[in-house]
């Protein structure tokens, strides 16, 4: 089955989400898919905010820029900061304007007059300001909420659940597919949509589109323990790369300081909210650490906290490190984080009585499919937002709720950017062919999968992750090698299904992000190794730009 539309967005987060109602504004008919139900997704789980100047009696966009590039190390680009920057209060009402509703506050200002009603803004680390929006401790569920009211009334937009994409389609690779072997390519190359697994319909079907956005999401679920949902298994960032689309700086992967540690959690965040209001982290004989490690202590950025605990952890052999809150008013806990505050209490925690027992767990992935300033990747039509994309806004440290405003204004500016595409059905439509099974059968050996996941996720946590050495990247490279090698044979036998799809994305990024951290001979933000512990003394440090023919 063939489908053919304006624009294909694969994924249905914020930036997804934002680019469809832009793109169906601008009179665009726009194809939604998305791999579980529509709201599965890293945005549904964020807690802490958006970052944006809006208060600018105290605040101020250079500030804001300014402890932007100070996390990101070196590697922002700052044209791409300052425009981001400037355009989050335009975010911030666009989402209100679709009716997500963020905490106000009246901010009483004396004289008997009614005090005006503003954002309430939220503190976390590396911000040198109040400057978080956010609704309550469930900011991500707000605002999924309110975009997707807006994408279901919407008559131009078809949102299709338990859809996966497995492959996108580009004029190249539809060559490729026809021509006899050896034969050279001369056409320019150009994005034509994807192929799309519909698990109802257990068959591949082939969504023909004049742009596709990709905005599937991070890939932390390479790593053992994450703070992020299922579905974050690089998909999109494997599609691209096998499409031919530049990759960068894939060896920043963000570790939040604190999830929760308990067994049944499944690494539920503890938002760094919590410390930007007083919470103080403590070695399980209630001791303070933070100040051995950087003078902002529990606010300062947090590879430097997440490294802290971990060092903390490796020296003690505990299993966990405490964060305390309990030194702060109760009602005001309750008020503030009353989801965290409920779902710490079903595990037992009370946390306004006892402090919280916490870990680092892999968060956010800075690098990703490489951008221009409108979010076009290097193969024309093919646009990625949000966190699949590395814009430059990063560098080599994210900082705390400027992904949530990154997503948005990307979603954005790609939704525009996407018009000159959009000059009635590309031609090469009538090549491309319909998804050719071959001679795959159902496998009776799904074993295979969850043993090579488990791997893949284990090796990773162990070799590459808060903490790296040559020795152990190269163990993992190792590994990678034979993994890919019978992930690729029963890929090509088995009936594609979307385990069998996730696992060999997330075997792909987990090849970049180990190529990525092997190329950079230095440690600088997120990536630290012990054979080079300092950054390197470069006036201009570099990417890590990989393109596929660096990898075969
Ligand atoms: P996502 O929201 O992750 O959506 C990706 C979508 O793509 C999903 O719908 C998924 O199902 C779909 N998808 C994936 N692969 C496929 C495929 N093959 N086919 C079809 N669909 C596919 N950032 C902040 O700025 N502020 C915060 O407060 C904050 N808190 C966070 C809390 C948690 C627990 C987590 C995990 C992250 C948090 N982050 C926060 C980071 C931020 O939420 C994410 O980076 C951001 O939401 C990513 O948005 P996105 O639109 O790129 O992707
Ligand atoms: C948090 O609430 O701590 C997450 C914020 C983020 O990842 O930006």
């Amino acid at each position: 089955m063939t489908r053919t539309c304006d624009a294909l967005v694969i994924g249905s987060g914020l930036a997804a989400l934002t680019y469809a109602l832009e793109a169906s504004r601008l009179g665009r008919r726009v194809v939604v898919v998305t791999k579980r139900v529509a709201t599965e997704g890293s945005t549904n789980y964020a807690q802490g905010g958006i970052a944006a100047v809006l208060n600018t009696a105290k605040d101020s966009f250079e500030q804001h820029v300014e402890d932007t590039l100070t996390a990101g190390a070196g590697l922002c680009r700052r044209p791409v900061v300052e425009m981001v920057v400037r355009a989050a209060p335009a975010v911030i009402e666009r989402l209100a304007s679709v009716g997500v509703k963020f905490d106000m506050t009246a901010n009483g200002h004396g004289g008997g007059e009614t005090p005006p009603v503003e954002y309430d803004l939220g503190r976390e680390g590396g911000h040198s300001s109040r400057r978080v929006v956010h609704a309550g401790d469930i900011t991500g569920r707000e605002i999924m909420r309110g975009l997707l009211e807006a994408v279901r009334t919407t008559p131009s937009i078809l949102l299709l659940e338990n859809h996966t994409a497995v492959d996108l389609l580009s004029t190249r690779k539809v060559e490729g597919m026809q021509a006899a072997p050896h034969h050279t390519q001369h056409t320019d190359d150009r994005c034509l949509g994807a192929y799309v697994l519909n698990e109802e319909a257990g068959r591949v079907e082939t969504i023909l589109a004049n742009v596709t956005l990709v905005a599937t999401g991070g890939a932390s679920k390479v790593y053992l323990y994450t703070s992020n949902p299922d579905v974050a298994s690089g998909d999109g960032i494997a599609m691209a790369w096998r499409l031919g689309a530049e990759v960068a700086n894939m060896e920043f992967i963000q570790f939040h300081p604190t999830v929760l540690f308990h067994p049944q959690a499944k690494s539920f965040l503890i938002s760094e909210a919590l410390r930007g209001e007083g919470g103080l982290l403590q070695r399980q004989d209630g001791s303070s650490f933070m100040q051995n490690y950087h003078p902002l202590r529990e606010l300062a950025p947090r590879d430097i906290v997440a490294r802290a605990i971990d060092t903390e952890l490796k020296r003690t052999g505990d299993d966990y490190v405490l964060l305390n809150m309990t030194h702060l008013d109760a009602d005001f806990l309750h008020r503030r984080f009353p989801n965290i505050h409920a779902k710490c209490l079903s595990f037992g925690v009370d946390l306004t009585r006892q402090p919280i027992p916490v870990v680092p767990a892999a968060h956010y992935v800075c690098g990703g499919v490489r951008t221009d300033l409108d979010g076009e990747s290097t193969i024309p039509g093919l646009f990625v937002a949000g966190e699949a994309a590395c814009t430059g806004m990063h560098g080599a440290n994210r900082l705390a709720s400027n992904s949530l405003l990154e997503a948005a204004v990307f979603g954005h500016r790609a939704a525009h950017a996407s018009e000159r595409y959009q000059q009635g059905p590309t031609p090469a439509f009538a090549n491309v062919p319909e998804w050719n099974p071959g001679n795959a059968v159902p496998s009776d050996e799904l074993v295979v999968i969850t043993q090579s996941w488990d791997e893949i996720r284990r090796f990773m946590w162990n070799y590459v992750g808060i903490v790296r050495s040559n020795r152990r990247l190269r163990r993992a490279a190792r590994r990678i090698e034979t993994l890919k090698a019978e992930i690729r044979e029963f890929y090509w036998n088995a009936t594609v299904t979307r385990d069998l799809v996730e696992l060999r994305n997330l075997c792909t990024v987990a090849e970049l992000i180990v190529k990525s951290a092997m190329a950079r001979k230095e440690s600088r933000g997120l990536h630290y190794t012990i054979d080079f512990p300092t950054a390197a003394s470069n006036e201009a440090p570099a990417d890590t730009i990989l393109k596929r023919e660096d990898l075969v």
